[in-house]
């Protein structure tokens, strides 16, 4: 079993810090490096006067990315391309905001690449003000920053305490845990299922005939892992149980346990879905096993295998189901939606998702997939072929839909 990592919202996130010329840019190093930490990729864009305040080979070197001071590159003639830095943020902070960075802000002005950055930037923007207290409290800069405020800039609260110039007042940067804090819940709020527990099967089963061999079926674990993925991108807590499967999953925010049996799917299926918010059953679990498990090679080549029913974990989890949202898959070669709405019924799923082998392009080790979601209410809609990773979204979609989880789902970040 993989151990978890603690996961930060921020992880796989693009994030864009502006520094202008302030003593509080010496902070910026080391909130770079904490961003870097929790996952997020950094580029950071620098005033000319913050270059003065803290280096760009230090900023390079924790961000990991070169930094942008000038419109042009004179060692590398080329032009800095500021629309695109813009384009490719997820979140732009500025921090330190001097009282003139501010100001050219609130009119417009771009006389600097960090400025030109901001004019073009689409991504939310945040603003860490920093100066000394008698221009913070200037009715000029307040009205600076109010004027930003209303233009749907976040203006992060400055801390009041010891400045620069030995007066003691509101005006220090705000302090950089704070800032993580602040950007982390700000992430959270576009992931629609932080919070929630998530718990998948994956993958095939394999029923030992002897030390050798086994029955088990074509099942690749693409489809569960993809859901894995977009579940913890979605900003899930998710615990996968894949059966033998050549896929790998990589997130701080997925733990996979590995396992062979149908039996050994039960056991850990029965612990997980106890405490989760929504469960999906997408492995394809042997029907039935050998009786007895040969202990050693069997040499006959024509042999009888007996076989006993394997517990179908869905029927048995969905008779004690409470709070929980349950997802089946069902895999039909004829009166594919008559018997698939049969098994969501009888199984007592709230969603059974329809894989149709009339395609060849559909299920077992492809990357694409072709499905029809079926409701309780036995409303039905149909995909067309499309990759698993889309499938996979199209799914998760209609889960926070279902359970009204649907909040801000349009907002969230490509
Ligand atoms: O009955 P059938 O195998 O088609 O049902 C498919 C659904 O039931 C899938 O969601 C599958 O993961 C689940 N299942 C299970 N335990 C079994 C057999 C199927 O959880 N023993």
């Amino acid at each position: 079993m993989k151990k978890r990592k603690s996961f930060s919202t921020l992880f796989g996130k693009k994030i864009l810090v502006g520094v202008s010329g302030s003593i509080a840019a010496y902070k910026i190093p080391e909130l770079v490096r904490s961003f870097i930490k929790k996952g997020a990729e950094v580029r950071v864009v620098l005033t000319r006067d913050a270059a003065q305040f803290v280096t760009p080979l230090t900023l390079s070197t924790v961000s990991k990315h070169d930094i942008t001071i000038d419109f042009i590159d004179s060692e590398k003639s080329k032009w800095n391309n500021h629309v695109e830095l813009g384009l490719w943020a997820d979140l732009f902070l500025i921090a330190p905001a001097t009282a003139n960075t501010l100001s050219k802000m609130a009119t417009g002005s771009c006389d600097n690449i960090l400025l030109a950055t901001f004019l073009s930037s689409t991504c939310p923007i945040f603003c860490a003000p920093a100066m000394d207290r008698d221009m913070y409290l200037n009715s000029a800069t307040k009205k600076n920053i109010e004027t930003l405020r209303k233009r749907g800039i976040t203006i992060l609260d400055v801390d009041n305490g010891e400045l620069a110039s030995g007066l003691h007042g509101l005006g220090r940067m705000c302090d950089i845990h704070n800032i993580l804090i602040k950007l982390e819940n700000f992430f959270s709020k576009l992931m629609p299922f932080f919070g929630k527990k998530i718990f998948i099967t994956a993958g095939p089963t394999y029923e030992k005939i002897d030390p050798v061999r086994f029955i088990g079926n074509f099942s690749s674990g693409k489809m569960g892992c993809e859901l894995a993925r977009q579940a913890a991108y979605y900003g899930a807590t998710v615990d996968l149980i894949l059966g033998p499967s050549s896929e790998t999953v990589n997130h701080p925010n997925i733990t996979v346990c590995n396992i062979e049996t149908a039996d050994e799917l039960f056991d850990l299926s029965e612990k997980k879905f106890k405490n989760c918010d929504v469960a999906i059953f997408s492995a394809a679990v042997s029907d039935f096993k050998p009786i007895k498990i040969e202990k050693e090679k069997i040499k006959q080549k024509t042999i009888t295998i007996k076989t006993i029913a394997n517990r179908d974990i869905v029927a048995m989890l969905g008779q004690s189901k409470k709070n929980q949202f349950l997802v089946g898959f069902a895999l039909e070669t004829e009166n594919e939606e008559r018997n698939a709405i049969e098994k969501m019924k009888r199984k007592n799923m709230d969603l059974i998702v329809l894989n149709s082998l009339r395609n060849k392009k559909t299920c077992f080790g492809y990357n694409t997939n072709q499905i029809k979601l079926i409701d309780q209410d036995l409303s039905i809609q149909e995909f067309p072929l499309m990759e698993k990773s889309k499938v996979a979204k199209i799914i998760l979609d209609e889960i926070l839909f279902k359970n009204k989880y649907y909040n801000s789902i349009n907002k969230i970040l490509k």
